[in-house]
């Protein structure tokens, strides 16, 4: 009985050591962030249900060892027969984002009325710009690209807004056109979004979800 209940024991040590700290990844237990009695399932569900959209950050921008963290998380998306059709470009120079900000403003005063203004990608010190091939092929898969970003930035304490409006801004107006050729984006490629990161300066409360649009099918 005794030796019977040390075997199971031992192999389900074993099995733990294998299978990593939670028994779903391949963590060791020293490198576990699940949270304790938890699981690393739980720790993703709470990212996930904790991020939010930030607006106000603090003025410095993302390390650099941190952004190519989440760039590399973004990549590990899935892609459709893994085509990865994305080009991603990090940009943290103030110069330019000041610089395209103020060609935003002279069209667009409004935008910097209100006193929390600080830049047309809502305020990030830090900005990513993705884009995906012109034909539209690649959207989706961008998609997902920019939420595992935002979500590995999250779980780092990192804040981040998707954004589109400063992307129409820079695909009309014939001003911005220098700016986005500094993107140096592949021929092929059009600008499709922009994701804000920074550290956060706000702690914004969830918006409320439709769950009639979710349904069970018999
Ligand atoms: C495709 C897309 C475009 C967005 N564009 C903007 C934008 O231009 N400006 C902005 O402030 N937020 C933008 N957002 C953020 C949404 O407003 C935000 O995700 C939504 O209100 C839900 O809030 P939450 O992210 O805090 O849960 C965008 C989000 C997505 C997915």
């Amino acid at each position: 009985m005794m030796i019977n209940f040390t075997r199971t024991a031992i192999a389900a040590v074993a099995l733990l050591a294998m299978s990593g700290c939670c028994g779903k990844c391949d963590k060791s237990g020293s490198s576990c962030t699940a949270p304790a009695g938890g699981t690393c399932a739980d720790t993703v569900i709470e990212t996930i249900m904790t991020r939010r959209s930030v607006r106000a950050y603090l003025p410095e921008a993302v390390d650099r060892e941190s952004m190519q963290r989440i760039v590399e998380c973004g990549i590990n998306a899935p892609s459709g027969m893994n085509s990865q059709p994305w080009a991603v470009r990090i940009v943290d120079s103030k110069e330019y984002i000041d610089g395209l900000t103020e060609l935003f403003v002279a069209s667009r005063p409004e935008a910097a009325a209100d006193p929390s203004f600080r830049n047309m990608f809502r305020n990030a010190p830090t900005v990513v710009f993705i884009a995906s091939p012109d034909d539209g092929r690649g959207e989706f898969d961008c998609g997902l690209l920019a939420e595992n970003m935002m979500l590995a930035a999250w779980s780092m304490g990192i804040g981040s807004c998707c954004l589109g409006s400063p992307v129409g801004f820079m695909l009309s107006a014939p001003e911005a056109a220098p700016y986005v050729e500094r993107l140096n984006l592949p021929d092929g490629y059009r600008l499709l979004c922009a994701i804000g990161f920074g550290y956060p300066d706000e702690k914004p409360e969830a918006k409320e979800r439709d769950r009639s649009k979710v349904q069970f099918v018999e």
